[in-house]
């Protein structure tokens, strides 16, 4: 059986746990959901999700990896024998991601080589897509630094990569966001992006209160996706988290970064597309945004070869954050469920990856339907059981207790929040939002 390690201290976690949810996730999935759901207002619904279910859900599950030491795969069944079955919702999750992420990793890793050499407008994104030799390299490539990465274990090779990758990171997507806004260009893109028209929301094809929906269902699963809730992540991020560290301060840390990052990285995308290309390039969603218009994007700017460079550093470095702590959490939820040792573990989840990539890199429609499976369907199902399990089953004190909550009516409010609020609102947004989407009611 393998030794559980624990994170050096309260900045090790919050780095590892932030650098877990700054990804692709705010950079590629974030403003291409802005951008096709209305802008502002899926804006300002992702931030409040982000602030108010985002930051309890993380305390959540960081406590409950923390109380029993284990990864989803053993956390849940420890707690109460009955409920194993969220643990595996948990641990199915990101083993699902995990593939397709490396496909999307190993599409930056070519475009970030290209940024030196050829620039990537030159890049034709579909054609270089059909190409399985080039594909392929670049992919095994990203897999290969993220089996690295995690086979050296959490001090060796998590935090150490962080400690470089994510100042780097936030420095990049400082400097490359003030200089879009500094562009007289990118006006027009900066108020579709940041102010809220509910007269002009659409979603999917959709006005009106199938809008909302849509939009609220998409904003709810991005939050998820993006804070690494919901798939496992931080319940074991959580398991090695040290028992005096503060678990609430370290949520609203890990929260602040991520929505810091996707807000910009909004910034940068949407207004940039706007000043280069107009509003129907900006509202253009998926990897049509990253992958194709970005890049004419540079070109066409004043320094864009540099801009272009540090952007897909900047990319390159939050793909591979988060890609070793869904690879981590695949890893260590296999070593708990199998009682093997954690580079056993690390190597069957590389062999694993590399094969189940296959179908993602081949067809974008497989990669879409992974990505919907895991993110529209799954984690909000397993989101709610995690809160309703809390809630009833095991009873919201544990989690306060080993939160060291003392204040009563902080105590009152989780309790509230974690039985009522959280459920019945991720039920209900799930529920229309998906029966809206399949065509089955019409909002
Ligand atoms: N939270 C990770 C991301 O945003 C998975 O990419």
């Amino acid at each position: 059986m393998w030794k559980r390690a624990n994170w050096s201290g309260h900045l090790a976690f919050v780095l590892a746990a932030s650098a877990s949810a700054v990804g692709l996730g705010n950079i590629w999935r974030f403003p291409s959901q802005a951008a096709s759901h209305g802008g502002g207002v899926f804006l300002l619904a992702y931030v409040i999700f982000s602030v108010f279910f985002g930051i309890p859900l993380l305390i959540t599950e960081i406590a409950l990896g923390r109380k029993t030491r284990r990864s989803p795969s053993r956390t849940f069944r420890r707690l109460n024998r009955k409920w194993w079955f969220v643990g595996a919702l948990a641990m199915i999750i990101p083993v699902i991601i995990l593939p397709y992420y490396s496909v999307i990793g190993g599409w930056v890793v070519k475009y970030f080589i290209s940024s030196f050499f050829s620039g990537t407008a030159a890049i034709d994104f579909d054609s270089w897509r059909n190409d399985i030799m080039g594909v392929g390299v670049c992919t095994f490539a990203f897999q290969l630094l993220t089996f690295a990465l995690v086979f050296l274990g959490i001090k060796q090779g998590i935090e150490k990569s962080n400690k470089i990758m994510m100042p780097a990171l936030i420095l990049l997507t400082i400097a490359i966001a003030v200089f879009v806004v500094l562009q007289p260009a990118s006006r027009a893109g900066i108020r579709y992006y940041m102010i809220p028209d509910f007269s002009r929301l659409s979603s999917g094809g959709a006005s009106g209160a199938a809008g909302l929906a849509r939009t609220l269902l998409a904003a709810m699963g991005q939050m998820f996706f993006s804070l690494s809730i919901a798939m496992g992540i931080m319940i074991t991020y959580g398991s090695y988290v040290r028992k005096d560290d503060s678990i609430p301060k370290a949520s609203a840390r890990i929260v602040f970064f991520d929505t810091f990052v996707a807000l910009l990285a909004g910034l940068i995308i949407i207004p940039g597309a706007f000043a280069f290309g107009g509003a129907e390039l900006a509202q253009k969603g998926g990897f049509q945004l990253m992958f194709v218009s970005l890049p004419k994007i540079f070109s066409s700017m004043a320094f864009g070869r540099i801009v272009e460079i540090a952007f897909f550093t900047l990319v390159l470095f939050a793909a591979l954050t988060s890609s070793i702590s869904i690879a981590e959490t695949v890893t260590s939820s296999l070593c708990d469920f199998l009682l093997i040792k954690r580079r056993t573990g690390a190597i069957i989840v590389f062999l694993y990856m590399f094969l189940a990539s296959i179908p993602s890199a081949l067809s974008l429609k497989a990669l879409g339907a992974f990505d919907f499976t895991a993110d529209i369907l799954l984690m909000p199902i397993c989101a709610f059981l995690t809160c309703f399990f809390v809630g009833w089953v095991i009873k919201p004190d544990v989690v306060l207790d080993e939160i060291a909550e003392s204040r009563p009516h902080a105590r009152k409010l989780y309790t509230i929040f974690i039985r009522f609020i959280a459920p019945i609102f991720i039920a209900v947004i799930f529920v229309s939002g998906l029966l809206d989407s399949f065509g089955i009611i019409s909002l």
